[in-house]
């Protein structure tokens, strides 16, 4: 069976009922990770647990060592990459508490360590990015969220701004016009940096507020926690439910 590790985002700092047996510190050769990678039976299934943002919460998406992130999770064992992603919504049907399993991505970050064949080359690689999520990985999310009875989108395209201010009126307008449906500030370097070492990688995305422009006010971030705290234990049932199978 596939090892299956979690990345958990913003409100996913620990994953409540995940049996903790190993706790894994691992050192990288880009660096450490946001925190230990947790080892532990969730529903029954031997799964790897990783803070994106640490635990306690403390590094922003742009500080977010992605590259260390994906290494550990390859070196304790990982085949296959879950991602909860906190995203605000653009297409009219990505209201609030919205799931959605994006089919694919439009990286607007900068700045970021986003490759890892940065140094010490003999060839230069290119992967292919196409289709920047795992089909098989998205279907068993898709299938889980259809049996939980949630209302979700099984596709959507992920804009990635760098963060961590939220967009203007006119950068929602222009992700808009360029196709996205959601947009989040943590969906990439990671899904590329997955790919480039041989993850398969899917993303579940929870609508915590209408991004900018698309709601009558401004976003508050006290929307975005009741939000993520309404939204989270559904997150959690989902992922319980493509561990079951
Ligand atoms: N924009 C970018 N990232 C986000 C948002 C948003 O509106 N909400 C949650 N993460």
């Amino acid at each position: 069976m596939t090892i299956l590790a979690i990345i958990g985002g913003t409100g996913l700092t620990q994953l409540e009922g995940l049996d903790i047996r190993r706790s894994v510190d691992v050192e990288t050769p880009y660096g450490t990770p946001s925190a230990p990678v947790l080892v532990g039976d969730y529903a029954g299934r031997e799964v790897l647990f990783l803070a994106r943002h640490g635990h306690p919460h403390r590094y922003p998406p742009h500080k977010v060592n992605y590259r260390a992130n994906l290494w550990a999770l390859k070196q304790a064992g990982a085949e296959a990459i879950i991602a909860v992603n906190a995203v605000g919504g653009i297409h009219p049907a990505m209201g609030t508490g919205h799931l959605c399993v994006p089919h694919q991505l439009v990286d607007y970050t900068s700045g970021r360590d986003h490759t890892f064949f940065a140094d010490d080359l003999e060839q230069v690689t290119h992967i292919d990015f196409s289709y920047p999520y795992s089909e098989s990985l998205r279907q068993q999310l898709i299938s889980a969220l259809a049996a939980q009875g949630e209302a979700y989108s099984d596709f959507g395209v992920y804009g990635c701004t760098q963060g961590p201010r939220l967009e203007t009126v006119a950068e929602i307008a222009r992700l808009e016009r360029d196709g996205c449906d959601i947009v989040g500030m943590t969906g990439m370097p990671e899904a590329a940096l997955a790919r480039e070492i041989d993850l398969a990688y899917a993303c579940l995305a929870l609508v915590v507020n209408p991004a900018a422009g698309k709601s009558a006010d401004v976003i508050t971030m006290a929307e975005i926690e009741a939000a993520l705290h309404e939204g989270i234990g559904r997150v959690r049932a989902v992922l319980a439910k493509v561990l079951v199978g």
